[in-house]
């Protein structure tokens, strides 16, 4: 089959299960892994960092052209640094998430990463990328593109089980709805990842097992490949 050359973009919101999809279907393929996501939580990082005043349209702008980011895109082993320091974990902390969004709407942050993102999966050339704009901004030319959704209902579940098991404490029902739709409105203020735009097929997960999802997800790559 055509290996090289093969680009796969996937968007869907938080809890869908996306990150480790996608990385479970890249390393079945043998592909590299983005996750863009990490880009945006990387530059908010920096930003904190600096002291750059997330108001700030421009200090942002400026910081996030000056981003010393590298980031892996081996699917098995994910690093992220900025300049010497290894923040793979560190862009994970709730007050990143909660700043995140400020630097996903800055439109010349946002232009900067989605450039350094083509950047990557154009060095790449066999990729699973994977975001909220990939399949209608970052690479709307990718040959597989996929919306990866599932209800907030088996979203706030698999929220629940993740906040459980890294915490050891399940957060009330409540906290957990209202940070997961607040997460959502958030979101989609700098891109809207929520409806398929054409050509783009939606995999639906709600009521699917992991595995079924990425097998689903490699189902469909493959017909793309046995087509090419
Ligand atoms: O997928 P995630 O939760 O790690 O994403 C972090 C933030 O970045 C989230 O607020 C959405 C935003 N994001 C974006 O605007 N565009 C992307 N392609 C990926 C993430």
């Amino acid at each position: 089959f055509v290996k090289d050359r093969l680009i796969i973009a996937v968007d869907g919101p938080s809890g869908s299960g996306k990150s480790s999809v996608c990385r479970a279907a890249a390393t079945q393929l043998g592909a590299d892994y983005l996750d863009t996501g990490a880009m945006y939580r990387a530059a908010t990082w920096y930003c904190l960092d600096q002291q750059v005043d997330l108001d700030n349209e421009d200090a942002v702008a400026f910081a996030v052209e000056e981003l010393p980011l590298k980031i892996s895109t081996d699917p098995q082993h994910q690093v992220i640094t900025i300049g010497q320091t290894d923040v793979t974990e560190a862009i994970r902390e709730p007050r990143i998430s909660e700043a995140v969004s400020e630097v996903a709407t800055n439109r010349k942050a946002r232009q900067l990463l989605i450039n350094a993102q083509r950047r990557i999966i154009d060095e790449s050339g066999f990729i699973v990328a994977e975001g909220r704009d990939i399949t209608t901004v970052v690479a709307p030319d990718a040959q597989v593109r996929v919306l990866l959704t599932a209800s907030a209902e088996a979203r706030l579940r698999r929220r629940g089980l993740q906040l459980e098991s890294e915490s050891g404490a399940a957060q009330s029902a409540e906290a957990l709805q209202r940070q997961v739709l607040e997460r959502d409105k958030k979101d989609s203020a700098a891109s809207n990842f929520t409806e398929a735009a054409d050509g783009v097929a939606v995999l639906d997960s709600s009521d699917l097992s992991f595995q079924e999802t990425v097998d689903s997800l490699l189902s469909r790559i493959a017909a793309v490949q046995q087509s090419d």
